[in-house]
């Protein structure tokens, strides 16, 4: 509740790995509903640049992907000044406490994990003898790391999609093991994962009418060009039903783009023009274009600014760094005397 006190609220904790561009559908599957915790909790977003560094490994690519997630994040409505936004890479403190986590957790436990282990069996159906074959320790040790990134800021619930929720459900673990043998001194918040419905109905349909990721190079990207936009929407697949014919809405991928973006006047109004027959697909793709752009414009118009070398944000980042340290600091100057360290 936006009335509840910060202190009382639960902290919810998103975390952004920098490895491309935002699409349509991250900012629907994931930017938007992430930017509604800010209502109900004590909202917390960081940019887990060294997670990224598992995989990218051009420092241009990675700067530029850390600033334009953040950048992003802005432009779509995060408040630095209401909510915590940092980048991973300015809290020390998050990796002292990923040795000292690592040492709590079983490697079973890492052996375990869903990412580690689709890499070896992507070796194995290569052929490769060596099944750990290009896996760097970054790839093995990332639950360990991501686990300290929740447990160091106490959070409540991290909102995940599917394919995250083991990762929340290992740092639950690894907290209890520390809390097992700590916790008379010291003991962790055990985090819940709130996982989002994006990939049970409400996930964004792409250029090939698969669901919009960036797998599946399918994507529209958020802040493409005017000209750009235009072009990706009129991609859009449609079939051949002549403009008179009455259609079916909802298995148009570029009506349900429309839904997503459009006031509900309009998408109602849309839906019953296709129902009842008329309007074309044409029709439909540009008012689709219409309608994104009307509404991205002055998001693009705030990423672009903010992407300007001299513009606020790293000052932005630097201040959220600040308020995020201010909750790392004590968590793990109690963890060090906890364990005998300090
Ligand atoms: N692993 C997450 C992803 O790939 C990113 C991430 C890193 C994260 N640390 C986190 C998400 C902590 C939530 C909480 O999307």
């Amino acid at each position: 509740m936006s009335t509840t006190s910060a202190s009382s609220a639960q902290v919810s904790l998103t975390g952004v790995k920098p490895t491309g561009e935002p699409h349509l559908g991250n900012y629907i599957g994931a930017i938007k509903p992430a930017l509604a915790l800010a209502q109900e909790y004590d909202a917390l977003y960081f940019i887990a640049d060294y997670h990224a560094l598992t995989t990218v490994r051009d420092p241009q690519l990675l700067r530029h992907y850390t600033r334009s997630v953040a950048a992003t994040w802005i432009a779509a409505g995060l408040n630095p000044d209401r909510v915590i936004f940092y980048c991973q890479s300015d809290i020390p403190e998050i990796f002292d406490l990923t040795w000292i986590m690592s040492c709590m957790t079983s490697k079973g436990l890492m052996n375990r994990a869903h990412a580690y282990k689709a890499a070896r069996d992507r070796n194995e159906e290569s052929g490769k003898t060596d099944l750990d074959a290009g896996i760097n320790m970054g790839l093995y040790n990332y639950p360990v790391l991501m686990a300290v990134d929740i447990l160091i800021m106490e959070t409540d619930v991290v909102p995940v999609g599917h394919d995250q929720l083991q990762h929340v459900e290992v740092a639950a673990d690894i907290a209890g093991s520390f809390n097992h043998v700590y916790g008379k001194d010291f003991k962790f918040t055990i985090p819940q994962a709130i996982v989002s419905d994006t990939e049970t109905g409400r996930a964004l349909p792409g250029l090939d009418g698969r669901k919009m990721s960036k797998s599946y190079d399918n994507t529209i990207p958020l802040f493409c060009s005017e000209a750009q936009l235009k072009k990706l929407a009129r991609r859009i697949p449609t079939d051949s039903t002549p403009v008179e014919a009455p259609k079916d809405p909802d298995s148009s991928p570029a009506f349900q783009i429309l839904a997503q973006f459009a006031a509900p006047e309009i998408t109602a109004e849309t839906r019953r023009r296709l129902r009842e027959g008329g309007m074309g697909w044409g029709e439909l793709k540009n008012q689709l274009f219409e309608v994104l752009n009307t509404r991205l414009s002055p998001l693009r118009e705030r990423y672009n600014a903010l992407m300007d070398p001299d513009s606020e944000l790293d000052a932005l980042l630097a201040a959220g760094a600040e308020k995020a340290r201010k909750r790392a600091v004590p968590v793990l100057a109690q963890v060090r005397k906890a364990i005998g360290i300090d």
